[in-house]
């Protein structure tokens, strides 16, 4: 049950060193195209990194919100038209939502990596450093990427009685 899912989906930062299965890879990214977009303009594209070198190299994008992807075995940098869709931002986010959740129904552990306006140095952003590792095109944003692979750390799913009930407004707020 998709509810049970977000229960359990916590944020995983660390990971063993067991590699993803290419049909489980295969697997989340036909969920990523699967997503929803407005206009259906499906302004985003999907970089699948496996390559431990470039993970390194993607894992100093930002300090220190970024290390610990040097130990996960799968990242997937989403990325957008920014020129295509007025609503790109929306259209990542929710493709990367769905990558996470995809993910943590195959039994994988992930987190999300912001990149859109964070920094990899005063002079250079998170994006462009990215851009540059990946080969990116100038036309396309990076919104984040998504550190994936087998939990090696436990984190108790949520409980219901913790939700924050208060910020549900019937009818009117
Ligand atoms: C838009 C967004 C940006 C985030 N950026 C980062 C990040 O750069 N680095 C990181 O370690 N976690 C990041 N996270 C994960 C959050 O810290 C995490 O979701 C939050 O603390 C709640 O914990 P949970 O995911 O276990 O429920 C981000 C999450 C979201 C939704």
């Amino acid at each position: 049950m998709l509810f049970d899912i977000l229960k359990s989906r916590r944020s995983i930062r660390k990971f063993q060193k067991r590699e993803v299965e290419k049909e489980k890879i295969d697997v989340i990214l036909k969920s990523a195209l699967l997503s929803p977009s407005s206009r259906s303009i499906r302004p985003w594209q999907f970089i699948a990194v496996t390559d431990r070198e470039l993970i390194q190299q993607l894992s100093l994008c930002r300090e220190p919100g970024s290390r610990f992807l040097s130990g996960a075995p799968l990242a997937i940098a989403v990325i957008a038209d920014k020129d295509s869709s007025d609503v790109w931002i929306e259209d990542a986010s929710i493709a990367a939502t769905i990558i996470q959740l995809t993910a943590q129904d195959l039994d994988l552990g992930s987190c999300w990596i912001q990149v859109r306006e964070r920094f990899h140095t005063e002079q250079k952003t998170a994006g462009e450093y990215i851009r540059e590792v990946l080969g990116i095109p100038e036309q396309y944003s990076v919104e984040c990427m998504i550190a994936i692979g087998y939990q090696g750390e436990e984190k108790k799913p949520y409980e219901e009685s913790t939700l924050q009930y208060e910020k549900l407004h019937f009818d009117k707020f």
